[in-house]
């Protein structure tokens, strides 16, 4: 396979390599991920995250296995073992309809680096998309607060909530932005934090329990966050503690909107009640763990409810910008994510 270069995914002399994001920002590890184990363990413990990354590094391992020799049956549960990594996201198991779609062609070795290939081009344009369909919503002197981390290093391309704000930075209507810290795991802190520094956007980093305040104020003018899935209801499925902002933002009267590929949308899964939410380990809230090792604050014995993502009713969106354009809450109330009949 050609050599690719993403911010977190690297494919050189046939060997996948992952930006280490629980590394991150104090180092800048890239790490192998040459075989199903070491891939399924990296999403498992979020040094691969992201709902779009996620899919795309399983399609590359799959097309690079593939190219390896690994034989069909072995292929076949490969992809098994990558698609019950995490449960949340819909774009893991769109991906990896695509690739076994190529898997049935006669050369599949061929099909799959191509299919792979091209989902990483497809990702990137679909990022531009929404940045462009977003950017229409963003007002001059804009202080945008934002959730967990949909950027560069989320995406194959220059993100989705992030993208946008990204390219709104470039269009000079940009103020700054708030950036929410993203309790457990701290993907804002860590990760939205960096990725707004690299660019030179302005932002201020919150703990998630301060956005309430800031909007009092007047200090925010929108809420952007990503999505992992948007069911036939206009429901949103993302980053635990999105919910909570989209309530504090109609409260407020601050527009809230989920920006996502249109890959993101499961017209399968009728409402938000439907989407399997990842239960995750005790010890990400009974403390902290990072490049700097790990730091138990809560009792040892301390009884832990720990859900990856929560589900924002469609009541809260004041529109999904997807790579299509902006659907309105009066497009979602005729129907426009039910299945096609
Ligand atoms: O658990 P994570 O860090 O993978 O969760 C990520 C999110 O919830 C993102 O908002 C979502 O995947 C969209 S990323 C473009």
């Amino acid at each position: 396979m050609k050599n690719i270069q993403t911010t977190s995914l690297r494919v050189a002399n046939n060997q996948l390599l992952i930006l280490d994001q629980q590394a991150l920002p104090q180092q800048q590890n890239w790490l192998n991920a040459q075989s199903t184990e070491q891939l399924v363990d990296h999403i498992l413990q979020l040094r691969v995250r992201g709902a779009p990354l996620i899919g795309l590094s399983a399609s590359l391992l799959l097309a690079l296995q593939a190219e390896q020799g690994m034989p069909l049956a072995q292929l076949g549960a490969s992809m098994q073992a990558l698609s019950a990594s995490r449960p949340t996201a819909v774009n893991l198991m769109n991906n990896l309809a695509r690739m076994h779609q190529a898997m049935q062609q006669t050369d599949f070795v061929s099909a799959m680096s191509i299919q792979a290939l091209r989902l990483i081009d497809e990702d990137k344009q679909l990022c531009e998309g929404i940045a462009q369909a977003g950017l229409a919503r963003v007002t001059p002197n804009s202080r945008l607060l934002t959730h967990c981390n949909t950027g560069g290093l989320a995406t194959a391309g220059v993100g989705t909530a992030l993208g946008v704000i990204r390219r709104a930075h470039e269009a000079g209507l940009i103020k700054q932005v708030w950036v929410d810290e993203t309790r457990p795991l701290l993907q804002g802190g860590r990760l939205t934090a960096w990725e707004l520094g690299e660019l030179t956007i302005p932002y201020q980093l919150i703990c998630d329990s301060m956005a309430a305040s800031l909007m009092a104020k007047g200090e925010v003018d929108a809420v952007w966050v990503g999505a992992d899935r948007i069911a036939a209801n206009g429901d949103v499925a993302n980053k635990i503690g999105t919910y909570s902002l989209a309530v504090l933002a109609k409260f407020h009267g601050i527009p809230f909107y989920v920006a996502a590929p249109s890959t993101t949308h499961d017209p399968a899964c009728p409402n938000g009640d439907a989407i399997v939410i990842e239960q995750r380990a005790d010890q990400e809230v009974t403390g902290v763990t990072g490049s700097f090792g790990a730091v138990q604050w809560a009792p040892i014995d301390a009884k832990v409810y720990n859900p990856a993502f929560d589900v924002t009713p469609a009541s809260l969106i004041s529109g999904w910008v997807l790579d299509t354009g902006v659907v309105t809450p009066a497009q979602v109330a005729a129907g426009f994510f039910q299945p096609s009949k």
